[in-house]
């Protein structure tokens, strides 16, 4: 039995399972504070407080001294900041922050090839540029700054006392040469990083450490379990579908969302913010559309109007498209494939007999049409994926699905414990780090419960216009 643990923005989510079989799961949530608007931050104790918190709760249902091994996944890109006693000398800056805008530009002129080296271009999300803001804005905290690390990582080090990180996460820093699958001194010395604040790379099925004493009395856990070094939440998820061969894709549709093609060559295209990423196992590579705000606009109005997420697509589906306003997702701007960090929501289209359900229905519809553009920003690589798997929250909605299928013109499916995609990779790289899979049994892919074809999509055709005039026009406001 191998445990995965995935270090969601929303919660932490984990998983008990073998290498083909869920057998438990549970998930305690977590909070994000924004100390002023565009910003994004948790602390790493609220991440190792709610894991301990999901392994009180998976221990009613499965003997935690019954697990033989342990990954991790994690969302990626976020600035875990350590002192040399390793602890965190602030809250953590996520993925989904736009601080570092002014920093992101100086980087790419300090470093004009960094999009071929580090597989997109600078945005505020990835942690170099983070670093840069934080020297400017946060010196005296800067001083004591000794270590970074990646969201998971942080867990890693709670569990088994050692510094080190993946290669897919390890990816999304953006001081990693994707080619080489080393850091890039020059990148790091262009954000003042000292190369020995990095931590080692690994692969994501290799073990790194064994669960500490302190670790195993404060989780039950079994001290001496293997911990491998897991992978970010989009290489994890992958691994969880069998996506790790090239051509192999999904859709991921969680806080954020993600269109993801596997491949065993590293192909840069920077230009349309497509992401081109080393994967969690050697020799892969992948290429990501990643949109930052993915299924969250579906919590969010329901947070508004308070709905459950489930309410809101019940209520989604009680309407007929055709008028209900035109809702642009970007409540904390948009990466792929807009690039674009100043963007911010908006409804279009509001008249007086609108309701609730009508608007319920434009946040649904809006966040298929955000995959239609991610498709597009693909261009032909896309054309060989025979239809797209699809995880995370969002995945459990008929309707998102139905509608994504509509607009890209792939068949999209479901398969089991589809929700909980990521812990389940990070569950099978830990089966793989003690001997009981073989990486190439990583391509098995799980069978498929739900199958949505895409249906008569120009219907769609005239309102995915206007959702990307009103983009246009909105940007143009400022
Ligand atoms: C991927 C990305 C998100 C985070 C959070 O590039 O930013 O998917 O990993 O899930």
């Amino acid at each position: 039995m191998y445990l995965g643990i995935d270090i969601g923005t929303s919660a932490v989510k984990l998983v008990c399972a073998d290498a083909d079989r869920i057998f438990a799961t549970s998930s305690v949530g977590i909070k994000t504070s924004s100390p002023q608007p565009g910003w994004s931050e948790q602390h790493p104790d609220l991440w190792w407080q709610a894991t301990r918190d999901a392994l009180n709760q998976l221990a009613r249902q499965i003997t935690l001294s019954e697990v033989k091994a342990v990954g991790l996944s994690g969302q990626m890109h976020g600035a875990v900041l350590l002192d040399h006693d390793l602890h965190p000398i602030r809250p953590a800056i996520l993925w989904n922050d736009s601080r570092s805008v002014q920093e992101c530009d100086e980087l790419h002129i300090a470093q004009p090839q960094i999009g071929q080296i580090a597989g997109v271009l600078p945005l505020p999300g990835f942690t170099a540029p983070k670093i840069s803001w934080l020297k400017k804005h946060e010196p005296a905290i800067c001083t004591r700054l000794a270590h970074i690390l990646l969201p998971k990582d942080y867990i890693g080090l709670c569990l088994h006392g050692e510094l080190a990180t993946d290669t897919s996460d390890a990816a999304g820093t953006m001081w990693l040469d994707q080619a080489s699958r080393s850091w890039h001194n020059g990148i790091a010395k262009a954000t003042e990083v000292s190369p020995g604040w990095l931590p080692q790379i690994f692969d994501g099925q290799s073990v790194v450490g064994t669960v500490t004493t302190q670790a195993a009395e404060a989780t039950g856990l079994k001290q001496g379990v293997p911990v491998v070094a897991g992978g970010g939440d989009a290489a994890t998820g992958a691994v969880s579908l069998g996506a790790t061969e090239p051509g192999r894709g999904f859709i991921s549709l969680g806080t954020s969302g993600q269109l993801f093609v596997a491949d065993r060559r590293y192909k840069p295209n920077p230009e349309r913010y497509v992401h081109a990423f080393a994967h969690t196992l050697p020799d892969r590579w992948y290429q990501m559309a990643a949109m930052l705000n993915g299924a969250r606009p579906i919590s969010w109005i329901g947070g508004q109007l308070g709905l459950s997420a489930a309410e809101v697509v019940a209520l989604a589906e009680t309407v007929n498209g055709d008028r209900v306003p035109v809702f642009l997702p970007y409540l904390t701007g948009e990466r792929s494939p807009l690039g674009d960090p100043h963007i911010r929501a908006c409804f279009f289209g509001l008249e007086d007999s609108t309701t609730r359900a009508d608007i319920c229905r434009s946040v649904v519809e809006a966040i298929a049409f955000c995959f239609a553009d991610a498709t597009q920003s693909f261009g032909d690589t896309i054309d060989d994926l025979p239809e797209l798997a699809a995880i995370g929250g969002g995945s459990q909605s008929d309707l998102l699905l139905g509608l994504i299928a509509s607009v890209t013109g792939k068949p999209v499916v479901r398969s089991e414990g589809s929700d909980s995609g990521p812990a389940y990779g990070a569950a099978r790289l830990a089966a793989c780090g003690v001997g009981d899979f073989d990486v190439a049994d990583l391509a098995i892919q799980p069978e498929t419960t739900d199958r949505f074809e895409p249906v008569d999509p120009n219907a769609l055709h005239g309102r995915l216009a206007l959702f990307r005039r009103l983009y246009t026009a909105v940007s143009a406001v400022g």
